[in-house]
Parts: structure tokens; C-alpha cells; sequence
């Protein structure tokens, strides 16, 4: 094994995907899994197969999808689970199970109610069961982070002995500090008789805002592999960020050491993720915020004018994003407006990119300045009416101590329904008239609206979450009205529940 390569263990699908609002379906996944591979990922945790047909169904999918990465399914230390994931990694060419249990004494006594002897024999067992299927194990001591030490070592030469190619010490609670974490992975280097056998893997959460760098103290200490997400999506405050550990490597050659990331790849992969899981990039996040590499006082930008070191320690061209910023503005032509859409990753052919363009004058006569979400909405918009139900027409009556009205046109395959109702708002009685036409038992569980920049003339994003025959079906709709946007997010999410269910009473 070329001991200066660390090898990035991508769980976006797995541990990323359990953020509330963020499911994708199967579709998404493959797609997400085949720009993981460009991206040049060596492991792609697919999913947690018992939990949920979905989930069995994407790993199944995925691995047939998916060429070189290896996939890898996660259970817990229970053979019904192990099972499953060995059935879900049938097409995968090479496939991974990734099992584990609780280490911590919180784990041991709380959670499973059991004891420490009890935890490690059932630890070995779910390893040696693991290996009747494949050969790649990987053994997860699910909260190592506030594991004793002494302990956790017996375990971890134990599931090694047992046949563990990959020991994975997480650090569930993101509760460790980096000198911390860095010690506990030397300690393991330093009193495993058989640690030379298995890599070590890190996968940290960022409860404290140390993930990355606790992640790096892992790997400066001798861990090889990194479990990381796309934008460091995850669980409650997130996992580390893919982007981050690849591009720390990078930058710090004194490290020696370095990941099979192909970086320029790395900002298209994030804004991917973000809009298929309708999750917004805070702005000034490392490495993929849209101002990690925009530049606004006077100061910086002359220096950055005189050289771009001396301002910037990343060279943006690296992860994939282009050094000339374009201001785009009312006076911009479709050369300006074809060159940001690419670098978004976004190629329209020459009609559509009329269309766009047409709309983008109309954006850019309402705002000053037009940003990649403004774009990211207006080819949404394009990609919107390929749906089936459309929104003709939308007028609301609202004001002080007045019933809000709303009259809806829909265009459903090319019919026109419309319908008036009330409601104790001007969303409420316009999302009302929608059920109205539809005829459907549609249950919005999650309403968030964002102003995208600032200012009045804003763009308002609207995320929605709908629940429709005990399915959850996500919607998204952007607009400088937030009625329209709150209909139109509304309208996405019900065309995701698909054609067929759908029938429009006239
Ligand atoms: O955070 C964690 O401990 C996990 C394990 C299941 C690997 O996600
Ligand atoms: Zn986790």
C-alpha cells in the first residue's frame, strides 16, 4: 500500500442523506453516484440498506451504476443486516459491508444496555458474519471519540483478528479536540499489535466545528482513509467536508500526502448536491461558499489585482472555478451570460439559451446584480416547463383585516383548470385552490422560505415538503414574488409524485 495516499471514503448518500428535507430517490442517487466517480472518490457509502426498501433499491442501482469506487453498505452488528447488504451489493464490483457498533460507555450501558465483554464479542461476530460475503470489511466503533482508549484498542485488534480490512474510529458526537483525536488514532497505532493489517479510517462530525480538523489530526497521525460528505452535509451540524480535507491536502505539500480527488471537479459536485437536495451552501463556507473567492473591500481587491497570492492561498481555477469573476448586469450579452452557465456546469443549446436570456434582461432590469442562484433559478424555471402541471395564472387579494383570495390557472397537460378559495393567508388560500384542481389529499409538512441576496427586489427561494399516500415529496420555487415562489414550490412538489396519480376534475 503507497502509504502517502488517503483514500476518501464519500458517505453524501449515506450519513449526508439523513438530513431532514434532503432524501433524494433513487434516480438522484445514481446520478449523485456517477459524479462521485468523476469526482475521483475511492468509496461510496450508498446507503444503509435494512432501513428502508428505498434504500436497498439505491445500493442495488448504484452498484450496477457505478464502475471503479468501491460501494459500500452499512449495517448494524446484526446478521438480518448483514444479509440485506450483502444482497443489495450483488452487482457491486467490489463491494464493501461497513458494520459496527457502540463503544462508548454511553453506547455500552445506555443505548445497547449491555457491557463492555458482551459489545466486543458481538463486534467480532458481526465481522466474521460480514466476511462469509465479502471480503472487504469495514468495522465502525460508533462513537470511538469518547471511547476509553485502552478499550477501544482491545476491540479494534479484535475485529482485525476477526478479519477487518478498514477499522473506522468515529467521533459521533463531533465532541473531541484535534490533539485529542490525533492521540487516540496514535494510541491505536502505538498499541494494536495487528493495526498493520487494516487502514485506519476517520469519520467526524462537526458538532464544535472541528470535523476537518479533527480529521486532519486523524490522518497526520496515520489514518489513511477519510469519510467525508459534499459540502459537509450530514447529521445535526454536518460530517467534514470532502472539498475541505481534499484541498488541505493539496495546499500543505509538507503533509506529503495526497487523495485521488480530481479538485477541478469539485465545486460542479457541490452545486449539484446542493440543488438536488435543495440544501443552500452558507455563503462564506471554505472552498465552495459563492464568496470563498470574491473579493469586496478595496483593499483586498487591489492586492488581488497585483497579485492573487496575496490574498488568496487557493488558486480557484484548482476546484473548478473560474479566476475572472463576470459581474453580470443588464448590459450583458449572451457571451457573458453562456460563459457563467458553464462554469455552473450548465449547457443549454441555442434556443433555450435565447429563452434564458430573454428572462435573465427581464431579472436584470428588477436587480442590480445577478448571482449564479439567480441563474441556477432561471434555468430551473426552464427545466420546470417540461412538467406536467404548470401555473398559468396566480391572483391574490390580501391586506389588513380583509379574507385573503386566490384564484389559480393551472395548465395540466395542456387543459386549463381554475379554482378561487380562501385561506388565513395569501399562501394558505392560493396552496388551497391548488388542492382544489388537483383533488388530491396532499399534506404540506414543511414550508421555508430564504431571500437569496438581499434587498427588497430579492429573489425569494421557497423549499417545501409534502406529504401525499405516506410518501414525502420535495418541491423548490424561486421567484422575486414569494406567493408565486410558495405556489410554484408547491406545484414542483406535487409533479414529483408523479403523472399517473394526479387526475384534474374539471
Ligand atoms: O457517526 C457515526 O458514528 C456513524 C457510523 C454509523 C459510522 O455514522
Ligand atoms: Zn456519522
Amino acid at each position: 500500500m503507497d502509504n502517502n495516499r488517503v483514500y476518501i471514503f464519500d458517505t453524501t448518500l449515506r450519513d449526508g442523506e439523513q438530513v431532514p428535507g434532503c432524501q433524494l430517490n433513487t434516480i438522484e442517487k445514481v446520478e449523485v453516484a456517477k459524479v462521485l466517480e468523476q469526482l475521483g472518490v475511492d468509496v461510496i457509502e450508498a446507503g444503509f440498506p435494512i432501513s428502508s426498501p428505498g434504500d436497498f433499491k439505491s445500493v442495488v442501482e448504484i452498484s450496477k451504476a457505478v464502475t471503479w469506487p468501491t460501494i459500500c453498505a452499512l449495517t448494524r452488528a446484526v446478521e438480518k443486516d448483514i444479509d440485506v447488504a450483502a444482497e443489495s451489493l450483488k452487482y457491486a464490483k467490489h463491494g464493501r459491508i461497513h458494520t459496527g457498533i457502540g463503544t462508548s460507555p454511553y453506547h455500552i450501558q445506555y443505548k445497547l444496555n449491555s457491557n463492555p465483554d458482551e459489545i466486543l464479542a458481538r463486534a467480532v461476530a458481526a465481522v466474521k458474519y460480514a466476511k462469509k460475503y465479502v471480503e472487504d470489511v469495514e468495522f465502525y466503533a460508533e462513537d470511538a471519540g469518547r471511547s476509553d482508549n485502552v478499550y477501544l484498542a482491545r476491540v479494534i485488534e479484535a475485529v482485525i483478528k476477526a478479519g477487518a480490512t478498514v477499522v473506522n474510529i468515529p467521533d459521533t458526537t463531533g465532541y473531541c479536540l484535534p490533539s485529542e483525536f490525533g492521540e487516540k488514532i496514535k494510541f491505536l497505532i502505538d498499541n494494536v499489535p495487528n493495526i498493520h493489517k487494516a487502514i485506519i479510517s476517520t469519520h467526524c462530525h462537526n458538532d464544535l466545528g472541528m470535523a476537518t480538523a479533527n480529521s486532519i489530526a486523524g490522518v497526520m497521525n496515520g489514518a489513511r482513509q477519510v469519510e467525508v460528505t459534499i459540502n459537509g452535509i450530514g447529521e445535526r451540524a454536518g460530517n467534514t467536508a470532502l472539498e475541505e480535507v481534499v484541498m488541505i491536502l493539496r495546499s500543505h505539500k509538507e503533509l506529503n500526502l495526497y487523495t485521488n480527488v480530481n479538485s477541478k471537479n469539485i465545486y460542479k459536485t457541490s452545486r449539484l448536491i446542493s440543488s438536488l437536495m435543495n440544501m443552500p451552501v452558507q455563503p462564506n463556507k471554505a472552498i465552495v461558499g459563492r464568496n470563498a473567492f470574491s473579493h469586496s473591500s478595496g483593499i483586498h481587491q487591489d492586492g488581488v489585482l497585483k497579485n492573487r497570492e496575496n490574498y488568496e492561498i487557493i488558486d480557484p481555477v484548482e476546484v473548478g472555478i473560474s479566476e475572472s469573476s463576470i459581474v453580470l448586469t443588464a448590459r450583458s450579452g449572451r457571451a457573458a451570460l453562456k460563459h457563467r452557465l458553464d462554469l455552473l456546469g450548465i449547457t443549454l443549446e441555442k434556443e433555450k439559451l435565447d429563452e434564458v436570456y430573454e428572462e435573465f434582461l427581464l431579472l436584470a432590469d428588477k436587480k442590480k446584480d445577478i448571482k449564479e442562484d439567480d441563474l441556477l433559478m432561471l434555468v430551473g424555471e426552464k427545466v420546470k416547463s417540461e412538467h406536467r402541471i404548470k401555473l398559468d395564472f396566480l391572483q391574490v387579494v390580501t391586506g389588513k383585516n380583509m379574507v385573503p383570495m386566490a384564484t389559480i390557472r393551472l395548465d395540466i397537460a395542456g387543459e386549463k383548470f381554475t379554482a378561487t378559495e380562501s385561506g388565513n393567508g395569501p399562501v394558505d388560500a392560493a396552496i388551497k385552490a391548488v388542492k382544489c384542481i388537483i383533488h388530491r389529499k396532499v399534506t404540506l409538512q414543511e414550508f421555508l422560505i430564504q431571500a437569496i441576496n438581499k434587498g427588497s427586489d430579492d429573489i425569494g427561494k421557497v423549499h417545501m415538503q409534502v406529504e401525499y399516500d405516506e410518501n414525502i415529496y420535495n418541491g423548490f420555487g424561486a421567484n422575486t414574488d414569494i406567493i408565486t415562489a410558495s405556489v410554484e414550490a408547491f406545484i414542483d412538489a406535487i409533479n414529483k409524485i408523479g403523472n399517473a396519480e394526479i387526475a384534474a376534475a374539471k
